[in-house]
């Protein structure tokens, strides 16, 4: 049985995990996501995981997505009455939304109060896509649903029972994958190689992550897989990426995307899932 995952998330995995399954190793010691976004990857795996007690570690550079995954772990009935307080309407969205713009920031919420913003503006900015500007602020415009499920108890306790004893990290993948080796299994979902210019959503966070970034990432999984770590790494299947991963399997799957504005952005791309699996 698979785990539905609490956020929806630009670039998740759900749809690609009839061919992601099949590939993971049936047995390893230890489960890593560097870059776990939204988790599907981990979500759908996590009832295995429990039953054999194999240790996780989620991490992702995003500080408010990594408080929402510890409070829905340690904190979930408070959330979720904390979520019933909300409601969907584009000057209480404005205002939710604004609250990183005060004096300080985010730092004057507590962590329960900040993680229910996160789940909140998820459901209902429009795509649910989470963007920040140059100081950090969340950007998304209002999204216009029918009817957002803001308060989602059945995902949000079922996430929380998949989070137990999961730890949980908030730094870049460079101070993960260098502890990552023999007994590991890693899966890798980076903000992706772009296609051209304008067709890719690469800013996740104001840091960005650049071809410097897509380097460093390729040479830790070569370094990791030399210390014996088995991983899955997804990315844009374009030249760069076979040049970078060259030594490696490379497998082309296709995905739908909606990564931009117009209701035309939505098509098929061919991704590529690097592995030394196979
Ligand atoms: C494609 S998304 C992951 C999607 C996820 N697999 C899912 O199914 O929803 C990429 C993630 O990488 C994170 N990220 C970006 N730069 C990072 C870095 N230097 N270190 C760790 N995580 C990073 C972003 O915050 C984002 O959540």
């Amino acid at each position: 049985m698979s785990v539905k995952p609490f956020l929806k998330w630009v670039g998740g995995k759900r749809q690609l995990l009839d061919k992601i399954s099949p590939l993971i190793p049936a047995d390893y010691q230890r489960y890593i996501e560097p870059f776990a976004g939204g988790g599907a990857v981990f979500f759908s795996l996590s009832c295995q995981l429990q039953r054999t007690k194999t240790p996780a570690w989620l991490n992702d550079i995003n500080p408010e997505l990594i408080n929402a995954y510890c409070m829905v772990r340690d904190a979930p009935q408070a959330l979720l009455e904390d979520l019933k307080t909300h409601i969907y309407d584009k000057d209480y969205f404005l205002a939710i939304r604004g609250l990183d713009r005060t004096p300080d920031g985010l730092a004057s919420l507590s962590p329960l109060k900040r993680a229910s913003r996160f789940i909140y503006l998820n459901r209902t900015a429009f795509n649910g896509l989470y963007r920040v500007n140059a100081r950090g602020q969340f950007n998304v415009p209002f999204g216009r649903y029918k009817n957002p499920l803001i308060a989602d108890i059945r995902t949000i306790l079922a996430c929380s029972a998949a989070l137990q004893n999961v730890q949980l990290g908030c730094a870049s993948f460079t101070e993960i994958l260098c502890k990552a080796g023999a007994g590991d299994f890693v899966y890798l979902d980076p903000p992706y190689i772009p296609l051209n210019d304008t067709s890719y959503f690469t800013s996740y966070s104001h840091d960005g992550f650049g071809i410097a970034e897509q380097q460093a990432l390729a040479g830790m999984i070569a370094e990791m897989a030399a210390r014996g770590a088995r991983f899955i790494a997804s990315n844009a299947y374009v030249p760069a990426v076979a040049e970078l991963y060259d030594g490696f399997k490379i497998i082309e799957v296709k995905a739908t995307r909606a990564i931009n504005a117009d209701k035309n952005g939505r098509q098929a791309i061919s991704e590529a899932l690097i592995t030394n699996l196979l």
